[in-house]
């Protein structure tokens, strides 16, 4: 029996609407400025297969399980889990994966709308032709400027939270979905002739080579150069991360996905949706390592540069292409926007919370979580220059990156751990068969097998191993 609920919140217009909008909360930040420098700081190769692994293994079952929750419950992620344990006779407990949820999406939204920030700055530099002609030294020099500056990352993390939470207000679909529909594919477009510059100008085989050669050690141990010398040590924190990226690249473990999985119409088919956009996620990310290491080896700079990496090293190449000027301009712009359309997912969750059980209306409650947001992200504009020394530091991590960290390497992998554990154990086969409606009973089956064990195993051997008890 299909269920018969409707969204207080609207519904998508249709299955490409819901995949559309989706890639659209996926493709960001994430796969482009994120995803290229942890792998320069886990070495490469193996970091990727281990990446790829989680996102087959573990994304893409569970982006099937947040959507097929989503769609079943019909409200905000809270109330979805509240309803749902209650009709299947499970503990309201479950709940807390929608508040740990909306907590995941703070910390995330607190230190993304600052990078976010980083790239309208850099359409300005672009466009002001700022970049022209630029060296790498000169482009670590623009980049060390503006992150030094809180004055100036102050006012673009303040423009970009109130970008998205306009958006946030007017609601999910009269807000960007238009936008979007042209905008992520231009960004493709921009990415591919990217890749085409890397391929002439860049050390194309050092910088794939780096991509793809495995070299299994590397997902056990992280080494640094110091004085001159390689100092390795073992540790399960590659793992962890790699497998943090699969969850914060596909927008998983804090019910973004299953927000939008509220407003998928009746009869559309979940299996197919999710493999499309994970697949588009999965290329982005690609495209972008491979348009950016080439540079990084041709131009003598270090893969593990850290969060600035992508902003030191394509102005390089903006600065000495034909029409970089032009072109600098316009990725910044769709770099930009492929943030906005993650950011307002990120909110999501918390806003449609506030909606249904507040009675707010949409725009107070944006508001609310932006002003929170736009709060808790003083902390990672200040990481970077006034906090940046080491009496600002736990664990060694900056209060940026330790809200990443957290977020993305803990929450999320636990909140993905619950979904599957609700979608498997709380709720049961007969409701995913309903919702899932997939004609193929083997499809079927091989996913319920994988979510019952090998997601939930997988998640969880993972966690013992980084904190050392595997
Ligand atoms: N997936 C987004 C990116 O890769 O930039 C980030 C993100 C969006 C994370 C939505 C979590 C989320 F709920």
């Amino acid at each position: 029996m299909a269920n018969q609920r409707v969204s207080v919140h609207g519904m998508w217009s249709s299955r490409a609407v819901f995949i559309m909008a989706t890639v659209g909360s996926a493709v960001g930040l994430g796969n482009i400025w994120k995803f290229p420098y942890i792998t320069g700081e886990y070495g490469g190769g193996a970091f990727v297969i281990v990446y790829l692994l989680c996102i087959a293994l573990i994304g893409i079952p569970i982006m099937m399980a947040e959507v097929l929750l989503g769609r079943r419950g019909r409200s905000s992620p809270i109330n979805t889990m509240k309803r749902l344990a209650r009709e299947q006779g499970s503990s309201p407990a479950w709940s807390i994966v929608g508040y740990s949820g909306v907590v995941a999406g703070f910390l995330i939204l607190s230190f993304y709308s600052v990078v976010a920030g980083w790239a309208l700055a850099y359409i300005f530099q672009a466009a002001s032709g700022g970049l022209n002609d630029v060296s790498a030294t000169d482009a670590k020099a623009l980049f060390e400027g503006l992150i030094g500056s809180p004055d100036q990352l102050m006012i673009w993390h303040s423009l970009f939270m109130i970008m998205t939470m306009a958006v946030v207000a007017r609601g999910v679909r009269d807000g960007l979905e238009r936008a979007i529909n042209i905008l992520m594919p231009a960004l493709f477009v921009m990415l591919l002739i990217m890749v085409g510059y890397a391929f002439v100008e860049g050390d194309i085989k050092r910088g794939l080579g780096f991509m793809f050669n495995i070299d299994f050690s590397k997902v056990f141990q992280i080494c640094v150069e110091e004085a001159g010398q390689v100092q390795c040590r073992f540790t399960g924190e590659p793992l962890l991360v790699a497998m943090g990226q699969a969850f914060f690249t596909l927008s998983l473990g804090m019910g973004a996905i299953m927000a939008y999985g509220a407003y998928v119409p009746n009869h559309a088919s979940i299996t197919g949706a999710t493999v499309t956009i994970a697949a588009a996620d999965t290329v982005v990310a690609l495209l972008a390592g491979i348009a950016i290491f080439p540079i990084v080896f041709a131009s003598g700079l270090e893969p593990a540069a850290g969060p600035g990496l992508i902003f030191q090293t394509l102005p390089i190449a903006f600065g000495n292409m034909v029409g970089g000027q032009w072109f600098g301009t316009v990725f910044f712009i769709l770099l930009v926007f492929a943030a906005w359309s993650s950011a307002i997912s990120i909110s999501e969750p918390a806003v449609a919370w506030l909606v249904e059980s507040r009675k707010w209306a949409r725009a107070h409650a944006a508001m609310v979580i932006g002003v929170f947001a736009w709060l808790l992200g003083i902390g990672s504009v200040l990481s970077f220059n006034l906090w940046a020394g080491e009496e600002y530091r736990w664990f060694g991590k900056t209060l940026f990156d330790l809200k990443d960290y957290l977020a993305s390497n803990i929450m999320l992998p636990l909140g993905g751990l619950l979904i599957a554990l609700f979608v498997a154990y709380g709720a049961g086969r007969q409701m995913a068969l309903e919702e899932l409606s997939i004609s193929r009973q083997r499809l079927f089956d091989a996913w319920w097998v994988i979510i019952r064990y090998i997601s939930p195993i997988g998640i969880a051997l993972v966690f013992l191993n980084s904190v050392g008890l595997l």
